[in-house]
C-alpha cells in the first residue's frame, strides 16, 4: 500500500488555511495515481485519487463507487444520513435519475435566457447599492447577492427569509469554521433544521400555490406519487447550497486574481468579449469544490491498488485543474486560454451522473456580475488580504474588503 508522504493527510483542515494546498497536491500527483491517507474519521483513512482518467472512471461508475454515504469525507450522523438519502446528491441510479429530472429542466439554455431580465435588474441594484461608497466588503456586499436572489426567485422564497437562510447555508457548509458554527454537530443540526424549514415552506405553498419551481416540484410525480414535504426539503437544500456558496466563492476569486494580475485586468477591461474566457479560467484555476467522495460498494482494483468494500474514495477535482497533462502551464492564471478546451478538460463541476446541473446558471451569474463590475467600477484594489474560511471542501473567502472608483 502506498502511504501519504506528508505527516498529516492532505485534506487535514490546517492545510487549507490559505486555500487549496496546490503545491502539496502537485507533489502528490507527480508521484502517485492514488494514495492512502490516514484521517481521524471512523474508517481511519481514505483513498485520494489524483489523476483525471482515474477520477473519471470512479465518477462514471456509481454502481461500484456510490454516493449513498454523501460527498463529504466526514461521516454523516445516522439520522441525518437517512434524511439526506432522499436527495439526488446521495442517490445512485436508477433512483437518482428521476430526482435529477425534476431540476434539470430549470437550467436549460432557453429557460436561462428568459431569466436574464430578472437577473440584470438585480445585478444593477447590487452595484447601485455600493457604487457611491468607493469601498465594499466584496463577499457579503456583492458576490453572495445574485446567486441567492436567483435561487429565491426560482423557488419563490420571500426576500425577508435571507436573514435566516443565508447564515443557515453558511453554518451547514462551513461548519468546521468557528465563525459559522460552534461545533461540527451544530453544522449537522443546522442541516436538519434547514430541511425542516423548507418542509414547512412546502406545506405553506401547498395551501397557497404560486407559479414557480416550488409548486412545479410539489406537483411533479415520481413513479406515480408526489414528493413529500420532507423530500421537497432536501431538493430545496441541495439547490440552495449548491447554487449559492460555490458561485459567490468563484466571483470573489475572480476579482482577487484580476487585482493581483493587473495586466489581465486591463486586458479584460479593454476587451469585454474575453469575459466568458475569464470565467472559464477562474473556474479552472480556483475551483471552489475541492473534492467529491464516493464509497466502494465491492472490492475493486483502482489505479493499481486493491480498494476494499466500504472504503472512502476521494476524487480530488482540484488536482485535475492544475495537472500539466491536462493544461499547459497550469499554474498560470491566463484569461486568454481557449475557453472551450478549458471547459472540456476541467473537473470543477464534477463528472458523470452527478455532474453539476447548475453549471450554466453559475456561468451566467458570473458573467453578468463581471460585465457590470467592469462597466461601472474602476481602480479596484484590496484594502486588506482576504480571509479564507476553514474548510477542505469549499475554497473561498469570508471577507474581501476592496476599494474602487466609479466610472460614471
Ligand atoms: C461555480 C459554481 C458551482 C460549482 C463549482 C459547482 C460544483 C458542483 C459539483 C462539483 C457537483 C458534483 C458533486 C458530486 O459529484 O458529488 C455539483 C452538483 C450539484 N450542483 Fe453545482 N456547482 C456550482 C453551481 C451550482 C448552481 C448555480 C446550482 C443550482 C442552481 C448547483 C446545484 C447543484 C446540484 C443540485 C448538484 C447535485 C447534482 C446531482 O447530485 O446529480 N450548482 N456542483
Amino acid at each position: 500500500m502506498t502511504t501519504c508522504p506528508f505527516p498529516d493527510s492532505l485534506l487535514h483542515l490546517d492545510n487549507f488555511s490559505h486555500g487549496t494546498p496546490r503545491q502539496a497536491i502537485a507533489q502528490l500527483r507527480a508521484k502517485h495515481r492514488i494514495v492512502w491517507q490516514a484521517d481521524d474519521h471512523a474508517a481511519g483513512g481514505h483513498w485520494l485519487v489524483l489523476h483525471k482518467p482515474d477520477i473519471d472512471s470512479v465518477l462514471r461508475d456509481p454502481a461500484t463507487f456510490s454516493s449513498s454515504y454523501g460527498p463529504l469525507l466526514e461521516d454523516f450522523p445516522e439520522d441525518l444520513l437517512a434524511l439526506q438519502r432522499q436527495a439526488m446528491t446521495f442517490l445512485d441510479p436508477p433512483e437518482h435519475r428521476s430526482r435529477r429530472a425534476l431540476v434539470d429542466y430549470a437550467f436549460r439554455p432557453a429557460v436561462l435566457e428568459a431569466r436574464r431580465a430578472m437577473m440584470q435588474a438585480k445585478v444593477t441594484a447590487i452595484i447601485d447599492n455600493i457604487i457611491d461608497r468607493g469601498e465594499c466588503e466584496f463577499v457579503g456586499d456583492v458576490a453572495m447577492h445574485l446567486p441567492v436572489h436567483v435561487m429565491f426567485t426560482l423557488l419563490g422564497v420571500p426576500e425577508q427569509d435571507y436573514a435566516y437562510l443565508v447564515p443557515a447555508i453558511n453554518t451547514v457548509t462551513l461548519a468546521n469554521d468557528p465563525d459559522y458554527a460552534g461545533s461540527r454537530e451544530e453544522g449537522w443540526a443546522a442541516s436538519a433544521q434547514m430541511v425542516g424549514w423548507a418542509a414547512g415552506f412546502a406545506n405553506k405553498r401547498r395551501q397557497q400555490p404560486a407559479d414557480d419551481m416550488t409548486n412545479e416540484l410539489l406537483n411533479a410525480e415520481i413513479d406515480g406519487r408526489r414528493l413529500s414535504d420532507e423530500e421537497y426539503g432536501v431538493v430545496f437544500q441541495g439547490l440552495m447550497i449548491g447554487g449559492t456558496e460555490t458561485t459567490r466563492n468563484t466571483l470573489s476569486w475572480l476579482f482577487y486574481e484580476l487585482i493581483n494580475h493587473p495586466r489581465q485586468l486591463a486586458l479584460l477591461q479593454a476587451n469585454p468579449d474575453l469575459v466568458p474566457a475569464a470565467i472559464e479560467e477562474i473556474l479552472r484555476y480556483r475551483n471552489t469544490v475541492v473534492y467529491t467522495r464516493r464509497t466502494a460498494m465491492r472490492d475493486v482494483e483502482l489505479a493499481g491498488e486493491q480498494i476494499k468494500q466500504g472504503s472512502k474514495v476521494v476524487c480530488l477535482l482540484a488536482s485535475v485543474n492544475r495537472d500539466p497533462s491536462c493544461f499547459e502551464d497550469p499554474d498560470s492564471f491566463d484569461i486568454t486560454r481557449d475557453p472551450a478546451l478549458t471547459r472540456r478538460q476541467m473537473r470543477t463541476f464534477g463528472f458523470g451522473v452527478h455532474v453539476c446541473p447548475g453549471q450554466h446558471q453559475a456561468r451566467l451569474n458570473l458573467e453578468m456580475m463581471t460585465r457590470e463590475i467592469l462597466a461601472r467600477m474602476d481602480k479596484l484594489r484590496l484594502l486588506e488580504a482576504p480571509t479564507h474560511f476553514r474548510s477542505n471542501f469549499m475554497d473561498g473567502f469570508k471577507r474581501m474588503p476592496m476599494a474602487f472608483t466609479s466610472r460614471a
